[in-house]
């Protein structure tokens, strides 16, 4: 059973940052499935390892992009994702 579906109206149409958020809602498409199937300890350590070092990846990336772009809304997306960020608190 799939919990967590891509929306096409997401595609960013930069081709790293939408193949970087399709990764993550599939990697945390397994986490769900590795919690529903009780996998503890051989899977799910793993998952929320690699989810919190590709989301700090991801979220550089992005900066990234939209800093090179000069996006207006650069500032406001980098606080959402501060917000997100571990360690990290507004
Ligand atoms: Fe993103």
């Amino acid at each position: 059973m799939t919990v967590l579906n891509w929306n096409p109206a997401w595609d960013t149409g930069i081709e790293a940052i939408d193949g970087q958020h399709r990764n993550l809602l599939a990697q945390f498409e397994s986490l769900i499935a590795a919690i529903h199937q009780n996998h503890l300890h051989d899977q799910i350590p793993g998952l929320l390892t690699f989810l919190s070092d590709y989301v700090e990846f991801h979220f550089t990336t992005e900066e990234g992009y939209m800093q090179a772009a000069q996006f207006p809304g650069l500032a406001g997306h980098k606080a959402r994702h501060d917000e997100l960020r571990p360690g990290w608190s507004s």
